[in-house]
């Protein structure tokens, strides 16, 4: 029997952002052409994404790090479904600082804070910093980060998110910009479209909203209901168009 008593979480997304499977595919072919040996990936929720790449190159070894238990859960149990157990470690520690790596692939992806405990805005060169840390010469960097598409208004800041500040983000051309002072070249500089955002923060929501039609009155039902509301209009009314997220694939340089 389902439980009742609160709603499934994440199952509708196949990765924790925007990030459509035809995007995702392209990266773990762009990735895999590096053919490395180990793939670290930071912040890697289920490790989607990880799965798909360290599939993808045959002896290849992950370990993905994040501090969420139930969504590592997840990527136990789909690597064992996907007969890659022995091949993927996922382990409930802290990305900042880490002591794993280097590893010839390092991914973060929508995963900056997992790296550095920085302030912004001095929280993404912190990011890339330790990215070049933990790549191996010749390796490879997947650093998925937001940005804005355009300066943010006072108005729209204040319907984003607690303390939403301007400093959160940078523009693209500025993070691009950080990553090569940080010591990379970028190989691939892509955007997510409106498309992934829409299917993202829907599927976010969505098991939810399933959970509230199928439990209306339910003693949770209207604490759920207001932070869905809350949510979609952070979504709606505050940051859609204008933050954005950068899939910036990158090699290290000395
Ligand atoms: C937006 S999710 C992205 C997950 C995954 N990279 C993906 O794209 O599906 C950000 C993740 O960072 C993790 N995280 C936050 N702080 C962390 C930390 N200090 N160390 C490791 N993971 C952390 C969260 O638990 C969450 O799973």
């Amino acid at each position: 029997m389902p439980d009742a008593s609160s709603p499934t979480r994440l199952h509708s997304l196949e990765f924790h952002g925007p990030l459509s499977a035809a995007r995702a595919n392209r990266l773990v072919v762009r990735l895999a052409a590096a053919k490395p040996a180990t793939v670290l990936d930071i912040g890697c929720g289920w490790g989607e994404l990880l799965l798909r790449l360290v599939d993808a190159v045959p002896g290849a070894h992950g370990v993905g790090v994040d501090l969420n238990r139930e969504d590592l859960a997840r990527g136990r149990s789909t690597a064992a479904w996907r007969g890659l157990a022995d091949r993927v470690q996922f382990v409930e520690e802290s990305g900042i600082g880490t002591r794993r790596g280097p590893a010839d692939v390092v991914l973060c992806v929508g995963s900056g804070h997992a790296l550095t405990d920085a302030a912004p805005p001095d929280h993404l060169i912190g990011a890339l910093r330790e990215l070049r840390r933990l790549v191996n010469p010749g390796g490879r960097v997947l650093y998925a980060e937001g940005f804005w598409e355009r300066p943010p208004t006072v108005l729209e800041l204040s319907r984003m998110w607690p303390d939403a500040a301007a400093h959160d983000h940078c523009d693209l051309a500025r993070l691009t910009d950080l990553a090569v002072e940080a010591g990379f070249r970028p190989l691939w500089v892509e955007t997510a479209g409106p498309d992934e955002w829409e299917q993202f923060e829907s599927g976010f929501q969505a098991d939810v909203e399933e959970w509230l039609a199928a439990n209306p009155q339910h003693p949770r039902a209207a604490e759920l209901r207001h932070n869905a509301d809350s949510h979609r209009a952070s979504w709606l009314r505050g940051y859609r168009g204008i933050l954005n997220m950068a899939y910036l694939t990158l090699i290290p340089v000395s």
